[in-house]
C-alpha cells in the first residue's frame, strides 16, 4: 500500500518506517527541513532501539521516503497519518493547531479517495473537526471526493517502539465506514501472525480509548506511590505490599512499582487533558485530578528524603546521580522526575554530579540547561568522588547490579538514595551502606 505519515516525531518515525518494514511504500512527512534532511542522510533524531538500522534498510530498499512536501506525498497515497504532535497547550488541554493545519493541506492538496487517520493522541471529538476541515477546503476549491477519518490511538512504549509496534497487543480502530474499516485491516493484518486483535468500535470510543489506557495506568502507579507513602510512615514495606496485591489476578503484578514519579511525553499530558476534557464537557474527574496531584508530589519524594537526612540547607554537599531519562531505553527526559530532584537539591545549595547512558545531550541542551552548579560525567563511578550520597532515578541495566564495594569506597559518606527500588535485595545496611528507598 502507499502511505504517507506526516510529523516525523517518535510515533510518526516509528509506525512509518515499521509500515515500510512490512513492504508498504511509505513516505514520511515534517515541516522540518533540518530533520527531513538529517532523516535523508540516515541520521536519526532519536535514541530508539533497533530504529536506525530499520530506518536504513527501508529507505535503501526504496520503502522509505522523507519530503517536506505534504502535497506531492499524498498525491498517490491510499492512507494518511496524522502522527503530528499536540503539545499542551496553557491551560492543561491538547493543543491541536499542528493536527488542524494538517487536516487543512490534505484538503487543499487530495486528489483522490484518502482514508485520513489521527495517529496523535487528540480529544474525544477532533476526528469531526479534521473531517469539518478537510471538507472546508474540498468545498473551496469546489472538487467532491470521498474520504474518511479514522481514529487509531497509538499504545507504542518509548524504548521498546519498534518491538510493541511489530507486534501489538491490540489495533484499536475508530471509523464510520466499511471502506475504513477494511483499509485498516489490510494495513494492519501482516502484524498479526496467527490471530488478529483488530478492536473496531465508533471514532470517539477510539479516541477515549487511549486517554482511558494512560489515565488507569498512571492511576496504578499513582496509587501504588501513595500506598508506598503510607507505608513508609506506619512501618510496612511497599514492596512487599506490591507482591501481596499483584498476586491477586484482578489486581496482577505490572505497573504497580513504587518510585519517584511517573513521567514521559505520555502520561503527565493525557492525564491533564482528559481531566480538562471532562472539565470542558461539565465534569470534574477528581480522580484523575488526584493521580497527577499524587505524582507531582512523589517526584520530589527523593528529594525530601535527602532534606530529611541532611537538612533543609544542603550548600557545601554534593550529590551523584544516576539516571536522567524518564525510564530506561530513551533519552527522552520530558516531564523526568531527574529535573525536579536537581533543581530542588541544586535550589537548596548542593552540587549534583550527573551521569545518564543516552540522555545527558538531551539534559544538557534543553532540560537541565541554565541549571548552575551541576556537572556532567562519562561513567557512573566518576560522579561518586567527593560525593556525599549517590541517588538513583533512572533503571538502566548498567546501574542495577553495580560494584558496592567501589561505590562505597568512593562516596564520602556510604549512602544511597534509590528513587526506583532497585537494591533491596542486596542487603546493603550489612554492607554498611545506609540505604533508603520508596515505600519503606
Ligand atoms: C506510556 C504507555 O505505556 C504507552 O502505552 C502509551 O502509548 C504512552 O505512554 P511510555 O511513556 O513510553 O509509554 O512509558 P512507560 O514504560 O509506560 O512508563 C511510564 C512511566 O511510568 C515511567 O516514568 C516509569 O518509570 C513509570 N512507572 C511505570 C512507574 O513508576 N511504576 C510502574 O510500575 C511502571
Amino acid at each position: 500500500m502507499n502511505i504517507t505519515v506526516v510529523g516525523s516525531g517518535y510515533v510518526g518515525l516509528v509506525s512509518g518506517t515499521c509500515f515500510a518494514e512490512m513492504g508498504n511504500k511509505v513516505t514520511c512527512v515534517d515541516i522540518d527541513q533540518k530533520k527531513i534532511q538529517k532523516l535523508e542522510e540516515g541520521i536519526i533524531p532519536i535514541f530508539e532501539p533497533g530504529l536506525e538500522q530499520m530506518v536504513l534498510k527501508n529507505v535503501k530498499n526504496k520503502n522509505l521516503f522523507f519530503t517536506t512536501n505534504l502535497g506531492n506525498a499524498i498525491s498517490d497515497a491510499e492512507i494518511v497519518f496524522i502522527a503530528v504532535g499536540t503539545p499542551m497547550g496553557d491551560d492543561g488541554s491538547a493543543d491541536l493547531q499542528y493536527v488542524l493545519a494538517v487536516a487543512k493541506s490534505i484538503g487543499k492538496t487530495m486528489k483522490k479517495r484518502l482514508v485520513v487517520v489521527d495517529k496523535s493522541t487528540v480529544p474525544v471529538g477532533t476526528a469531526d473537526k479534521v473531517k469539518i476541515t478537510i471538507q472546508k477546503e474540498l468545498d473551496v476549491r469546489g472538487e467532491d471526493i470521498d474520504f474518511d477519518v479514522v481514529s487509531n490511538p497509538e499504545f507504542l512504549k518509548e524504548g521498546a517502539a519498534i518491538t510493541d509496534f511489530m507486534k501489538p497487543d491490540r489495533v484499536v480502530i475508530g471509523a464510520d465506514s466499511e471502506y475504513a474499516f477494511d483499509k485498516m485491516k489490510q494495513l494492519y493484518s501482516p502484524f498479526f501472525r496467527t490471530h488478529d486483535r483488530f478492536i473496531t468500535m465508533d471514532i470517539r470510543s477510539a479516541e477515549m480509548t487511549k486517554y482511558a489506557a494512560n489515565a488507569m495506568l498512571a492511576t496504578k502507579i499513582s496509587f501504588m506511590n501513595e500506598i508506598a507513602n503510607i507505608c513508609e510512615r506506619v512501618g510496612a514495606d511497599a514492596n512487599q505490599v506490591r507482591i501481596g496485591i499483584g498476586s491477586d489476578q484482578r489486581i496482577g503484578y505490572s505497573f504497580i512499582y513504587p518510585g519517584a514519579g511517573y513521567g514521559g511525553s505520555c502520561f503527565p499530558k493525557d492525564v491533564k487533558a482528559l481531566k480538562k476534557i471532562a472539565e470542558e464537557n461539565g465534569y470534574k474527574a477528581n480522580l484523575i485530578e488526584s493521580v497527577e496531584n499524587v505524582n507531582d508530589a512523589q517526584k520530589l519524594v527523593i528529594a525530601h528524603k535527602i532534606v530529611k537526612r541532611f537538612g533543609e540547607n544542603l550548600s557545601g554537599m554534593t550529590f551523584g546521580l544516576w539516571g536522567l531519562a524518564f525510564k530506561p531505553g530513551t533519552d527522552d527526559m520530558r516531564e523526568a522526575p531527574a529535573i525536579y530532584v536537581v533543581k530542588e537539591l541544586v535550589k537548596r545549595g548542593a552540587k549534583v554530579k550527573m551521569y545518564d547512558p543516552k540522555a545527558m545531550k538531551e539534559a544538557k541542551e534543553f532540560y537541565l540547561k541554565n541549571v548552575e552548579n551541576i556537572e556532567y560525567f562519562n561513567s557512573k563511578y566518576e560522579v561518586l568522588k567527593e560525593a556525599n550520597a549517590l541517588i538513583l532515578l533512572t533503571e538502566w541495566k548498567e546501574f542495577r547490579s553495580p560494584d558496592f564495594e567501589e561505590i562505597k569506597n568512593t562516596l564520602i559518606s556510604p549512602i544511597i538514595f534509590d528513587g526506583r527500588n532497585q537494591y533491596i535485595a542486596y542487603k546493603l545496611e550489612d554492607k554498611g551502606i545506609e540505604y533508603y528507598r520508596i515505600g519503606k
